[in-house]
This record gives structure tokens, C-alpha cells and sequence, in this order.
């Protein structure tokens, strides 16, 4: 980029791609959200109006038959999922400027008025085709909701669409004994009408789109992408934009009982959650950021799996449309962790809640920053290098620059950083890194930015252990040399704490309240404090083990059994009920140390949805704490007094919020139907239960 390029403000909308109503936010979305959130408060650190909007992806069967599970409206239902969902993000760090819907006004209106363009511009068709129709449902099915057995290799309750066990790919017409997995009926063929969208027009279109780049020279598609997209477009197909109903989403003008395909009103939801961003401020226009002659730029992030939806479909839509188009288009790869895909019973499909019941938000986001490239290529998050680099770099390097020289400048010399600046070719390394760091945080080479930082860290770090500031401080002669030293161990600190403030804003805050400045912008990090007055420094972040880890893994595989048990209760037929688990010897059951117990407080937890904090008394001045999962089914107040049955020798486990060292009892499926244990009157606290 140009020095002209750098004072010059620039217009930036970005995306992330749109999560899926129906299910929860998992760490695998998380890379993909922590990595456009870095992007994004980078731009706005550096100056720019750069502005960060998504929304939930409501509409599909999917999502209409889950509600219909549920017992609920598809509304209601889409409704609970975005509070969850944006109380994930908000708890994860995730600073949209909008995060919005796509079963809303704005929504439905450019869908609409997309398609109306689209087909007086000759680029819409109808034909009718045969599929799979479920004759007790009345309902077409999707390829996912019919299952069978395979026509390759004969593996049983597969999917319509490909093979688990052999990997074929097929149509579902072609399963051997297809069921409907919405009924169980077997499925007939059945004639409908569809209208596609005519991608071929666009060849040319996109061809040039390919070949070209953004005015800042950044192309519109990575490398990698480059070369799949040439193969597509050797073969550009007619697209099938719209479902019968019934069918959660936009009815087609027109068309009667025809509703267009998730997939074509899911992009539509960045313009709309824009649109009504526009709506709540007066500094930003709809046409400015999306007309055709448009100056901002527009980047989506996403995942490798949408890449034909974003890069084929989705600027075909839009130049047909009649809008710009996206300056680029921006794919990274799929998170395993410890080098597995993630596994429901291995606990390491791990949801963004469960995740963050038990670790600060930052600690991953700076794994995920420290290993980030602009490539596509998957993700590992090994957790035993996971703890271990939170360890080494945050708490070892980073925070550990500020805790060694802070203490001295509070009690030595009022709080007060010396007025010199020794070593100012020192300094100057940290300064000066700041063009080449906002390079790399541009390309989205984080992992580069902070292999940088924290070898300046490791420098900040050498510095003070050969000063050796705790020897100087104690000599009066030295002791001027001591406050110089630990004053530009502080500044070190800081220029360090700017450049990473957009992968750690907590932090960044904690900083900034510590030195008392006014900004950790990018350009802030030019501002050497001599004779500045600073906080006493508090404990910024604490060292996390392998424990937290098993902790977390174990809670994921609960969060399994949960729900298992409420798929089994909410099924239609009768089902069995839970089955008793293995025999187990008198011995085996002995160890497990039952005592009665008095509720003597309980309240919520800061941050943690599920959980209560319990202090139980067990008598004779024997207390424990607890957090139990029954916030759901108890207010505080109620448990208060009561007498309860605990597992008083379960090994202590570290919580995020604190100790546990229990379990209380409870019985049922969860959510409001949970209900702990009550001993019969005279029990009294600590009574051991057997
Ligand atoms: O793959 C998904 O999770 C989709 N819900 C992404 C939609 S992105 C955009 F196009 F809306
Ligand atoms: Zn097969």
C-alpha cells in the first residue's frame, strides 16, 4: 500500500458467512469469526470506517422441521437461536456492528426485488423436474432428509445424497429402499415446477471477475481458489433457486406455493443486515457501500465449503442485479483438533459455550491469531500446545513485561515512569515494527504479526533480566537506573499490548485503564510516556492447565448425552427410557462419598449460562463450593436452606468462574424440567448417604 493509500480513510463493509439457525456456534465457527474480528478492529484501529455485519441463516427445511420437533412456531424458534447465538459471539469477543436476521423486512424485500431484476433482465427459467416427495408429510425432500441403502456397496441408512462407508456420490432416487427420514414413509416421485438462475450468462462476467483484483491490487479470490474456479467454470449450470412448500423462507412473487432456496436469500442477508445498520445511523448510506459505481470495498469471509455459492452464484446475482460486487472473497480451511476432525463422543466437537464456561475468550483467539494465515489450509487446535503457548507467550512473555517492572513504579517512585528514555534505539525496534506488523494484520498473516510481537516480547524480556532492575532498585547510586529501566520496560509493554489489542481487546482495556491513556489505537503506539503517572497494576491474565482442557472435553460430551436424551424425549413413538447402565460391584459404588448437605447460599455466575454457584455446608464448619448446571430449573433464592444430597469426594475441578468441589444431584432431561435431591425430614447436614 501507498503512503497516499494510508492517509486517505477508507470505506470497508465485511462479512462473515451467515451460521445456520439451527444449530449452536461451535470453536470451528469461532476461527473463522475471531479471524475476521482481528481483521475488523484492525481497520478501525488503524483509522478506517470499516464496518463488521452478519446475521443468522434462518430459512430452509431444516429449520422448519427442528421448530416443528420443538413444539414451536419457525419464528420462535429462530428467535431463541439468534439470543444464543449473539450472546456467544458478544461473550467471544466478536464485535459486529450488526448482527441481524435474514427472516426480516429488509430481507424479504431485496430478495424480491433481486429476483423481479433478475428475471426482466431474461436471467430467470422454469422447467419441471421429478423428486423425491414424502406422500404422509406432503412435502418434497431435500437429498439430506431421505435415507437408504447405499447402491454401491450396500451400507444401510445412508444418505440421499452420498455414502458414509464407500463415499459414492448419488441422486436420492437412486438409494435402494428409501425412507423419508422426516416420516419413515417410503417416498414417491413426484413432478414439480422449479425456476433456476441461468449462471452460464455470467461466464464472461466472471471469467473477467477472476482475472482481476481490487483498486489496492488484492485479487478477488486467493490463489488456491483461482484454480478450482477455473475448472467451474468449464461447466456452468443452470441453478435451482426455488422449493415448494411448505418451506421456511421468501415466498417468489408470483409464484404461488414457490419459495426461493436458502442459498439465494442467504448472501442477500449481508445487504440486509447493512441495510438495516443504515437505518440506525446517519453516517452510513446503502447505496454508497452497494451501488454499482460504489467506492468501498467489500470483503466476505468464509469457510472453503461456500466457495462456489460465494464466488460463482453470489457475484453473478449481484452484477445481474445490478450491484457491485465483492472486492474479494476470502476462504480459510476447517479447525481439527489434535489433528482430528472434530468428534461429538470424543468431546472435541466443542460448542463456543462450553468453551468459553471454562477459558477466556482471548486465549483462543490468540491460538487461533498465532496460527492464522491467508491460506486455506485446515486448522489444527492441538490443546496440549494450546495451553501451553497461552502459558509461554500471554503470561510468560507478554503480561510478565508489565508485572516485573510494574511493582517498582508504584512503590519506588509514585507511580510515576521516569522522564528519560534510555535506550532509545531499543525502543525505536518496537516503534518501528509498526508498518510491517500492519502489513501483515492487512494480508491476514497474523501468524507472521505475532511470531514478530513476540520476539519482541522475548527482547522487552532479555532486556530487564540482564538490567536487573530488583538489584538496582535496592542501591540508592542505581536506583535512578532501575526507574529508568522498569519505565521502558513499561513502554515496551505497551507499544506490544497496540499491536495486539485487535486480537486481545480485554486485554487492550486492562492496558489502557493501567497506563492511563486515552487510546491503544495503531498510531498510539508512537506515544512514549515519560513522567506519566500510571495504575497500580493488577493480575492480567492467570496460567491455564491441561486439566481446564480435560475439564472442557469431559463437559463436551455431556452437552452430548444432553442432547441425545432431548432428541429420545421430543421423538413421536414411545421410546425406551434411559438403559441402566453397566453392573458395577458394591465396592465400586462405596467410593463414591454421598453426604447431605444445607444450601447455605447460591447465586448466579457472571458470564455462565447454565451454572449456579453453591456454597454447601456439611456441619461442623465444613463448607464446599459447587457450581452445579441448574440455573435453568432454580432461582437462587429458592435453594437457599434447603437440604440437598452432594458427592462430597468428586476431585476438585478449576472452572472458569472458580473451584468446584462436588456435584449435587439432580434427576430429568434438563432445561426447566430438572430437579435436585431432597433428603426426608431429620436428615441432618453431613449424614453420610449409602
Ligand atoms: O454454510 C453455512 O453455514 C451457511 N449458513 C452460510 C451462509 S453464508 C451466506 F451466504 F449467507
Ligand atoms: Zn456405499
Amino acid at each position: 500500500m501507498t503512503a497516499e493509500n494510508q492517509q486517505k480513510q477508507r470505506k470497508i463493509l465485511v462479512t462473515s458467512a451467515l451460521p445456520y439457525a439451527n444449530g449452536d456456534i461451535h470453536i470451528g465457527h469461532l476461527l473463522e469469526y475471531v479471524q475476521t474480528d482481528i481483521w475488523v478492529r484492525f481497520q478501525k484501529s488503524r483509522g478506517h470506517q470499516c464496518i463488521y455485519v452478519c446475521a443468522d441463516d434462518t430459512h430452509g427445511t431444516p429449520v422448519m422441521l427442528r421448530a416443528q420437533k420443538e413444539g414451536k412456531t419457525p419464528e420462535e424458534f429462530i428467535q431463541e437461536s439468534h439470543a444464543a447465538h449473539e450472546k456467544d459471539f458478544a461473550d467471544a469477543l466478536v464485535g459486529f456492528d450488526n448482527y441481524y436476521t435474514t427472516h426480516s423486512e429488509e430481507s424479504k424485500e431485496l430478495t424480491q426485488d433481486i429476483y423481479l431484476k433478475l428475471k426482466e433482465k431474461g436471467h430467470i427459467s422454469s422447467k419441471t423436474i421429478n423428486q423425491l416427495y414424502d406422500p404422509e408429510k406432503n412435502m418434497f425432500l431435500p437429498d439430506r432428509f431421505v435415507q437408504g441403502t447405499c447402491p454401491k456397496c450396500d451400507a444401510e441408512d445412508q444418505y440421499g445424497d452420498n455414502c458414509d462407508n464407500c463415499g459414492a456420490t448419488y441422486t436420492p432416487a437412486e438409494l435402494k429402499n428409501p425412507k423419508s427420514a422426516v416420516s419413515g414413509a417410503t417416498p414417491i416421485t413426484k413432478e414439480s415446477e422449479h425456476f433456476f438462475f441461468d449462471l452460464k450468462e455470467f461466464e464472461g462476467f466472471l471469467r473477467e471477475w477472476l482475472s482481476t483484483g481490487t483498486r489496492e491490487g488484492v485479487p478477488h479470490v486467493q490463489a488456491e481458489v483461482q484454480n478450482k474456479m477455473n475448472e467451474w467454470l468449464d461447466d456452468l449450470r443452470k441453478w435451482d433457486i426455488s422449493r415448494d412448500a411448505p418451506y421456511f423462507g421468501w415466498e417468489i412473487p408470483g409464484e404461488e406455493g414457490k419459495y426461493f432456496y436458502v442459498w439465494l436469500d442467504a448472501p442477500i442477508g449481508y445487504m440486509a443486515s447493512f441495510k438495516n445498520l443504515c437505518s440506525k445511523r446517519d453516517d452510513l448510506n446503502f447505496e454508497d457501500f452497494w451501488g454499482k459505481d460504489s467506492d468501498a470495498e467489500v470483503y466476505h469471509f468464509i469457510g472453503k465449503d461456500i466457495i462456489y455459492f460465494h464466488t460463482l452464484f453470489w457475484p453473478s446475482v449481484l452484477n445481474g442485479a445490478g450491484y457491485r460486487t465483492p472486492s474479494a472473497v476470502w476462504a480459510h480451511g476447517f479447525v481439527t483438533v489434535n489433528g482430528n476432525k472434530m468428534s461429538k463422543s470424543k468431546g472435541t466437537f466443542i460448542k463456543a459455550r462450553t468453551y468459553l464456561e471454562h477459558f477466556r475468550p482471548e486465549f483462543l483467539r490468540y491460538y487461533y491469531a498465532a496460527k492464522l494465515s491467508s491460506r486455506i489450509d485446515d486448522f489444527d487446535l492441538n490443546l496440549e500446545d494450546f495451553v501451553q503457548r497461552v502459558n509461554s507467550d500471554l503470561v510468560g512473555k507478554l503480561v510478565n513485561i508489565a508485572s516485573r517492572c510494574a511493582g517498582f513504579i508504584t512503590k519506588q517512585f509514585d507511580g510515576t515512569l521516569s522522564n528519560d528514555i534510555i535506550e532509545p534505539e531499543l525502543l525505536s525496534e518496537f516503534t518501528g515494527a509498526s508498518e510491517e506488523l500492519a502489513q501483515h494484520y492487512e494480508n491476514r498473516e497474523f501468524g507472521r504479526a505475532i511470531k514478530h510481537i513476540m520476539s519482541l516480547a522475548d527482547k522487552a524480556n532479555a532486556y530487564i533480566a540482564n538490567e536487573e532492575p530488583w538489584k538496582l532498585a535496592k542501591n540508592d547510586d542505581t536506583k535512578e537506573r532501575a526507574h529508568q529501566v522498569c519505565s521502558l520496560g513499561i513502554n515496551m509493554f505497551k507499544v506490544l499490548a497496540t499491536y495486539l489489542a485487535p486480537v486481545l481487546p480485554e486485554l487492550a482495556d486492562k492496558v489502557q485503564d493501567f497506563l492511563k491513556v486515552d487510546s491503544l489505537d495503531w498510531a498510539s503506539a508512537q506515544n512514549v510516556l515519560t513522567g506519566h503517572e500510571i495504575n497500580k497494576f493488577k493480575p492480567m491474565m492467570q496460567r491455564i492447565d491441561m486439566k481446564q482442557v480435560e475439564a472442557m472435553i469431559e463437559d463436551s460430551k455431556e452437552d452430548l448425552q444432553e442432547e441425545a436424551q432431548l432428541d429420545e424425549n421430543q421423538a413421536d413413538e414411545p421410546q425406551l427410557d434411559d438403559p441402566i447402565k453397566d453392573e458395577i460391584e458394591f465396592g465400586d459404588f462405596d467410593k463414591i462419598d454421598l453426604r447431605i448437605a444445607k444450601i447455605a447460599k447460591a447465586e448466579h455466575v457472571e458470564g455462565a449460562d447454565k451454572l449456579l454457584k453453591l456454597q454447601l455446608d456439611l456441619g461442623k464448619g465444613v463448607t464446599k463450593q459447587v457450581f452445579a448446571g441448574i440455573k435453568s430449573a432454580y432461582n437462587p433464592e429458592d435453594l437457599e436452606g434447603k437440604l440437598t444430597v452432594m458427592v462430597a469426594n468428586l476431585a476438585p475441578r478449576k472452572m472458569r468462574f472458580g473451584m468446584s468441589e462436588g456435584m449435587v444431584l439432580a434427576a430429568g432431561p434438563g432445561g426447566k424440567d430438572l430437579w435436585i435431591m431432597n433428603p426426608d425430614e431429620g436428615a441432618q447436614p453431613g449424614m453420610r448417604v449409602k
